[in-house]
């Protein structure tokens, strides 16, 4: 297994260019089994996550070829013939997006028997509201021996799905099914978050009819079929967000180049409030920090969009450790996102959770030890702590961020931070 390994306290100063959306490229890859045509998507970004998916299409029936193109790296996908319906366990519980696939599978084959994702580092996360929008939408749903058998002989049709609270997968999900759906289908209390907007965009560019999507009533008209397109993904703003946050944490001014600053601007104001110069531009966005003077507690809570991203919280909580006061942190999209305090604590952070809620104590210095990544968001926490720690912080597992994050070591040193990786023995079969 992979280990990165940090020697804190060197200023950041350069550019970062920012790469395409994780969680919009999976979503966009799943749509490629609504036609027979290509699809072909542009700044994509290189993840495990992404490799991943385009294993399981492969299997579905999908072609997809990887490839450079005059604006970097993108991806064909070409689904002429879905040749089976089925995501077993394996591939579903080791990636949870997979389980996406469900909702185009039975839009366009009709049938579909995608195993169950189960929980997760982060916690429970049920799909009872992605398999309450497919039946809104007249698919037969029944589970066995945990699987999902899902069928819609007669294709499926438009109808009302009112979601109880706001689901980014689920309003994803239901998406990806009703484009094909007859007749309209109209979402209540639908996700924002801008991969939703990319989501739609794309597959407004194959054919479909959606409109309102980035806003809480999504309305889709149904088409009888969908063609190829190509399509941008849109700049990762968990990526900009977490390198905003580790210029901040070092010191330095380091330009996001590639990405666009009006996702972000809960987090900008939370960085303001705390201390950190933030300067937006049309290509992205300037961070700057005085490193001789300490960033100031925050308060926040983690919603969604345009709320504060749960995917920035330990984050945001690594910034927080060395600012001077008690930030409280409230975490209330998942019941389990606290796993980096341990970790963080490991490095000298005085952290109390209680629990949705976390109470940061900033102490004047972290230092540097062996930690341990759990999750994603959590792993590239403990980097950015890293990188303010005195001496060196070596995190583990590092699996968990090639994930979602590109070319880590690589964006972070060219701004002159002492970060490097230790290869190690192969990555084993992950779960989140
Ligand atoms: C997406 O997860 C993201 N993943 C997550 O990013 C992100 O943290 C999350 O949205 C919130 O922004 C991808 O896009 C691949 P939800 P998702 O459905 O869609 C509960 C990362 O690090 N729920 O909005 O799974 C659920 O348990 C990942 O990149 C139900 O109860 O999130 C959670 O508490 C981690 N029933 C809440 O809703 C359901 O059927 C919101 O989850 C669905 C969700």
């Amino acid at each position: 297994m992979d280990r990165i390994a940090i020697i804190g306290g060197a200023r950041l100063t350069g550019e970062i260019p920012i790469s395409g959306a994780k969680n919009s490229a999976i979503k966009l890859m799943a749509a490629s089994l609504l036609t027979d045509e290509p699809l072909r998507l542009t700044n994509m970004p290189r993840l495990a996550d992404t490799r991943f998916l385009g294993r399981l299409l492969q299997r579905l029936g999908t072609e997809v070829i990887e490839r450079d193109g005059p604006d970097g790296a993108e991806t064909l996908l070409t689904t002429r013939e879905v040749v089976s319906g089925f995501a077993p366990y394996d591939l579903v519980r080791q990636m949870r997006a997979s389980f996406n696939v469900l909702g185009p599978l039975l839009a366009r084959s009709g049938q579909a028997k995608v195993s169950l994702p189960g929980g997760c580092t982060i916690g429970a996360r049920p799909v009872d509201l992605h398999l309450k929008a497919l039946e809104a939408l007249g698919a037969r749903i029944d589970l066995h021996e945990g699987y999902v058998y899902a069928q819609a002989p007669r294709g499926l049709k438009g109808g009302q799905i009112e979601f109880p609270f706001v689901s980014v997968g689920a309003t994803e999900h239901a998406l990806l099914a009703a484009v094909l759906a007859e007749g309209q289908t109209v979402m209540t209390n639908a996700a924002c978050e801008p991969e939703i907007t990319d989501l739609a965009e794309c597959l407004n560019k194959m054919g479909a009819k959606v409109a309102g999507a980035g806003t809480s009533t999504i309305r889709i008209e149904g088409v009888r079929r969908l063609t190829g397109a190509t399509h941008a993904v849109l700049p990762d703003r968990i990526e900009t967000g977490t390198y905003a946050m580790a210029a901040a944490m070092a010191g330095g001014e380091v330009r996001l180049t590639r990405t666009r600053s009006d996702f972000l601007t809960t987090l900008i104001d939370k960085l303001v409030e705390a201390g950190v110069e933030v300067v937006p531009h049309n290509d992205g966005l300037t961070v700057r920090r005085d490193p001789s003077r300490r960033l100031k507690a925050v308060e926040l809570e983690t919603d969604p969009y345009p709320g504060f991203a749960t995917d920035l919280q330990a984050q945001f909580m690594a910034l927080m450790t060395l600012a001077e006061g008690e930030s409280v942190i409230r975490e209330t999209i998942f019941e389990n996102r606290f796993m980096h305090v341990p970790e963080l604590a490991r490095l000298g952070a005085e952290i109390a959770v209680q629990g949705g809620e976390a109470r940061v104590r900033g102490v004047e210095t972290l230092e540097g030890a062996q930690v341990m990544a759990t999750d994603l968001r959590a792993s590239v926490s403990l980097v950015i702590a890293g990188l303010a720690a005195r001496g060196e912080t070596v995190v583990n597992r590092v699996y968990h961020l090639d994930r979602g994050f590109e070319r880590l070591e690589e964006k972070l040193s060219a701004c002159g931070a002492q970060i490097r990786r230790i290869k190690g023995e192969p990555e084993p079969q992950v779960e989140e």
